[in-house]
């Protein structure tokens, strides 16, 4: 069974699970503006998403899951986390930036956009400024109304 997904708030769990799978630690600071959902088993954190949302839209990143425990759908559970919580928080469409695993995210049904058109508040994050590398790919996802509003 799947252990369920929290909020973490351990920064020295999240930096251990990020430098082994090779992401960028520079700006990470578990917060309001910056939150962390993560799984855990008995020997401590698998899997770790990041979420800052900024008015109607979000920059998901950090998307990781240790070596042992890939393939098996944990991702793509962190990620639906991750865009859940992004909604609830008003969140419309939802940006993220990777190097390596963007053939992931468009399984996920993320799509490329070029990154000058990204909006303002995504580029000015950090990760958008300057952490990740100019190699980096932005892909973008339309997020649907969160539940409560579906009726509406
Ligand atoms: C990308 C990552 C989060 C996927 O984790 P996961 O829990 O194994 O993912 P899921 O189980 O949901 O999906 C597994 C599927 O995705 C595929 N996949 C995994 N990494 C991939 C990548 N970088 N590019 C394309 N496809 C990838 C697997 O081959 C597998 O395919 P299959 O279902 O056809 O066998 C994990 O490989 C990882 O931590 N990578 C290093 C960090 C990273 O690149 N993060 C993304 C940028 S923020």
């Amino acid at each position: 069974m799947t252990p369920p997904i929290a909020p973490i708030d351990e920064l020295d769990d999240i930096l251990a699970l990020l430098r082994a799978c090779d992401l960028p630690v520079a700006d990470i600071a578990p917060g309001p503006a910056q939150q962390f959902f993560g799984l855990r088993d008995g020997l401590g954190l698998i899997g770790v998403v990041g979420l800052e949302t900024m008015g109607a839209v979000g920059l998901l990143r950090s998307v990781a899951v240790a070596p042992a425990y890939r393939s098996q759908g944990l991702a793509a559970q962190l990620v639906a986390f991750g865009e859940a919580r992004a909604r609830a928080q008003g969140a419309e469409q939802l940006f993220l930036l990777t190097t390596s695993a963007a053939d992931y995210f468009i399984r996920l049904g993320y799509r490329p956009m070029e990154k000058s058109k990204a909006p303002p508040a995504v580029q000015a994050t950090a990760q958008f400024a300057g952490l990740c590398p100019a190699s980096s790919v932005l892909l973008c996802k339309a997020l649907g109304r969160p539940a409560a509003d579906s009726s509406k």
